[in-house]
C-alpha cells in the first residue's frame, strides 16, 4: 500500500489515530525503539503466510508500530492453535519518550480486531521480560519460564486466546 492508500484506513481509537502502514514506514522507528536489538529489514517476515502491519500516530508521525503476522505457536502453548488461525505479534515498539500514553494498546486493539475480522483464534508473541506488564496488561498470560537466546533480549512467550469474554462457557 502507498503512503497515501494506508491513509484511508486510520480510525481513532480513544484518543489514538491508528491504522495500517507500509511495513518499510515502521523500519527507521523500529531501529530507534527496539534498541538494543536490531530489527529486521523489510521485507523482514518474507515467508509469512500472510501478515499485516499498524501504525499509531502522533503529530502524523508513526510513534508506535506492530507486526501480525500468521504462524502457529509451539502445540503446548495453547489447545486453541489451529493451523492458520494462529497471529504472532512481531516488533511491537513505542518510542521512548511517548510511552505509557495508550499507543502500543490502540496498536493491539486494532490488530486485534482485524484479526478476529480474519477468523484468528490465538495472538501470541515472544515478549521481552520488560515488556511482562504490558502483555499482562492485556491478557495475555506466560507460557513456561524466562527464555534466552542469543542477541535477543531474555523474554517469555505470551499467549491469549480471543475467546469472547461476554460470552459464558457451556456447562
Ligand atoms: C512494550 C511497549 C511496546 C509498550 O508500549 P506503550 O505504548 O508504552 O504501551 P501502552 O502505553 O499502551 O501501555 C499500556 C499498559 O501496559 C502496561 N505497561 C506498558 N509499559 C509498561 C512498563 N514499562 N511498566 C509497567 N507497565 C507497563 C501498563 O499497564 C500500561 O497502562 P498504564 O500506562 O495506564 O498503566 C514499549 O514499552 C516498548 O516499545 N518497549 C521496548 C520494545 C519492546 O519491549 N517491545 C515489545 C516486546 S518485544
Amino acid at each position: 500500500m502507498t503512503s497515501n492508500a494506508w491513509r484511508a484506513h486510520r480510525v481513532h481509537v480513544g484518543s489514538i489515530d491508528v491504522g495500517f502502514i507500509d511495513e518499510a514506514d515502521a523500519f527507521a522507528l523500529r531501529q530507534i525503539a527496539l534498541a538494543p536489538a536490531k530489527p529486521r529489514k523489510p521485507p523482514a517476515y518474507p515467508t509469512a503466510v500472510d501478515q499485516f502491519h499498524v501504525g499509531a500516530f502522533g503529530d502524523g508521525e508513526i510513534v508506535s508500530a506492530a507486526t501480525f503476522m500468521i504462524e502457529n505457536p509451539d502445540p503446548e502453548d495453547t489447545q486453541m492453535s489451529l493451523p492458520l488461525r494462529c497471529w504472532r505479534i512481531r516488533a511491537m515498539a513505542t518510542l521512548a519518550p511517548l510511552r505509557r500514553r495508550g499507543y502500543a494498546s490502540a496498536i493491539l486493539a486494532y490488530g486485534i480486531h482485524e484479526i478476529r475480522k480474519r477468523q484468528g483464534v490465538v495472538v501470541w508473541c515472544n515478549g521481552r521480560v520488560t515488556a511482562a506488564s504490558f502483555y499482562e496488561h492485556h491478557r495475555f498470560r506466560r507460557v513456561r519460564g524466562i527464555r534466552h537466546a542469543p542477541n535477543v533480549p531474555d523474554h517469555f512467550r505470551f499467549v491469549r486466546e480471543l475467546v469472547d469474554d461476554n460470552v459464558a462457557p457451556a456447562s
